[in-house]
């Protein structure tokens, strides 16, 4: 008899499951539903933080982003979760804010911090993939990441959206996780030491979550839905990019540990590994 795997809920997807785009998106919704709770706990402080006029970006973030007051009538921000980035673009000064996300439980939430906060905000259910084409050429701003591309699975798609999205002075910027962070994590001293992660192993189905970011849910691990994440390698991304035709201005790799996920790393280790990336881009026509 074989020993069962180590962790029996991360897997690699299967040939069959990964073939199929749309039954691991839908998959992702799902699961994605399920974790809506973790961002329902955090509503009071969203709306506190929202009201007071704050942003939940980070520094590094609002850098890529610069100043939105007076230039920016249209912000869309694919893959929102819950809104509160999205309406801290609103507080950085986008006139108006539209949020994506394939979750009508985070929409739910983020249409509850609309109400609360009094935002120009819309919100739409949709798979990235689809957003609507109604939206074409009317964002001032493109913003997404802070753990979104993980759960795509067709780049190509992905990229001539956020192309298709952009107004012709529009520009694109993506701060997401650096897929090298996978490959590192601490030792018992807090030292960098090399993960068996595979960097070139494509889509992977897993239940449950990071303590570090969502934990555990009301829902028992077993009986979570599985969820599809692939830690695209950079080359993937920034190809994607460029053959949707962008026209990309700076590709980045920061130190940033943007979930929080690598506390146990030692201070004067820290800024070694690159643990996230941004991309600045624009339609390029
Ligand atoms: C880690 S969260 C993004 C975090 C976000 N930056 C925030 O506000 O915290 C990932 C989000 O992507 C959404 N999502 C996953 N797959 C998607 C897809 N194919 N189309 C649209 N949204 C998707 C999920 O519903 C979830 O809200």
């Amino acid at each position: 008899m074989t020993d069962p795997p180590a962790t029996p809920n991360v897997r690699p997807a299967t040939a069959a499951e990964a073939a199929d785009v749309r039954a691991m998106h839908a998959a992702n919704r799902a699961a994605w539903n399920e974790a809506a709770e973790r961002y329902e706990s955090w509503y009071d402080e969203a709306v506190a933080l929202i009201r007071a006029g704050g942003s939940n970006l980070f520094p590094v973030e609002h850098d890529l982003i610069g100043e939105l007051r007076g230039r920016c009538r249209r912000a869309i921000h694919l893959q929102c979760a819950g809104g509160r980035d999205t309406l801290s673009l609103w507080n950085l000064g986008a006139a108006e804010v539209i949020g994506v996300d394939i979750s009508p439980r985070m929409l739910e939430l983020a249409a509850r911090l609309t109400t609360a906060t009094g935002a120009p905000a819309r919100w739409i259910e949709s798979d990235v993939l689809d957003t609507p084409r109604d939206l074409d050429g009317t964002a001032d701003l493109v913003y997404t990441g802070r753990g979104a591309i993980i759960w795509l699975q067709d780049l190509d798609s992905w990229a001539a959206v956020l192309r298709r999205l952009l107004s012709p002075v529009g520009r694109l910027v993506i701060f997401d996780g650096h897929p090298a962070e996978w490959l590192f994590d601490a030792d018992d001293e807090g030292r960098w030491m090399a993960t068996d992660y595979d960097y070139f192993g494509g889509p992977e189905a897993s239940k449950g979550w990071a303590p570090a970011y969502i934990d555990h849910l009301a829902i028992a691990e077993d009986d979570q839905s599985w969820k599809f994440a692939r830690a695209w390698t950079l080359g993937e991304i920034v190809t994607a990019l460029l053959g949707a035709g962008l026209k990309l201005e700076r590709v980045t790799e920061h130190p940033v540990d943007w979930w929080a996920g690598h506390l146990d790393v030692r201070p004067e280790e820290r800024g070694r590994v690159p643990l996230s990336f941004s991309v600045v881009a624009t339609r390029g026509d």
